[in-house]
């Protein structure tokens, strides 16, 4: 959800309106989502590498999350959202980790449509972490270096159990992953939009849609084998 900050400033307010709008934003989005029959969304709330800014942001994006779940809690209950979390949320203050533990312990038999929230996520870092465990079974002799293959990975990736992503959309005119899923986007179609986050409304996400239906996914196989009229 990239752009917050520059819709902000190209209209002379704070950076942290930006980040308001944008969440706002966010739950129009979630619902367009429900309604296009999507199964799952995962948003770029806050990278590992956020820390980075200045105090007051960092602070005023926690505070703006806290909100968001309070305000729009029963709306997600009474859609049957399920709330995920992927990152390391031990590091987020209490007061925003203690209401979304108890979101997800209370959504977690919720079916018709799962919210993950990248927070405190970074790509690498999760890489990191897989590499670890994998490390801390082979040493403890329970897992065969010979044995590791692409569902051990995954299944110490922090989306285990998750599908990859189909579509990835980044927003704000930027042409880059930022360290976002980088192993489960293998096969991931990409969007860029244009639009800064707080701009993109309903239409943005049909747009991307209508993209996403026009290319032809092979994964690795030739046009010829993946054409509809060609499948045995
Ligand atoms: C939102 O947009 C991303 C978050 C970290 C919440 P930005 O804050 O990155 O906006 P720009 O890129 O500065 O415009
Ligand atoms: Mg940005």
């Amino acid at each position: 959800m990239d752009g917050n900050g520059r819709w902000a400033a190209a209209k002379g307010l704070p950076r942290l309106e930006g980040h308001r709008r944008g969440a706002e934003r966010l739950i129009e989005i979630i619902d367009a989502c429900i309604d296009e029959g999507i199964g799952t969304l995962t948003v770029f709330a806050f990278s590992a590498e956020n820390w980075k800014r200045p105090l007051e942001e960092v602070s005023g994006l926690f505070k703006l999350g806290e909100w968001i779940l309070r305000a729009h809690l029963a709306r997600l209950e009474k859609r049957n959202v399920r709330l995920r979390v992927i990152g390391d949320i031990t590091a987020l203050p209490d007061f925003v980790r203690g209401p979304l533990e108890d979101v997800m312990a209370s959504s977690k038999a919720n079916t018709a449509f799962t919210l993950v929230v990248a927070l405190n996520y970074g790509a690498r870092q999760e890489i990191v972490a897989a590499a670890q465990a994998i490390a801390t079974d082979v040493a403890a002799g329970t897992l065969a270096p010979a044995a590791v293959d692409w569902s051990v990975v995954e299944a110490r990736l922090q989306t285990a159990g998750m599908p990859d992503p189909d579509l990835i959309i980044r927003t704000s005119g930027e042409f880059r992953l930022s360290n976002f899923l980088l192993l489960q986007s293998a096969y991931a179609e990409i969007v860029f939009a244009s639009v800064f986050w707080p701009d993109f409304d309903k239409a943005q996400l049909k747009l991307a849609l209508a993209e996403f239906a026009k290319r032809e996914r092979r994964f690795g196989q030739t046009g010829e084998q993946v054409q509809p009229a060609a499948a045995p």
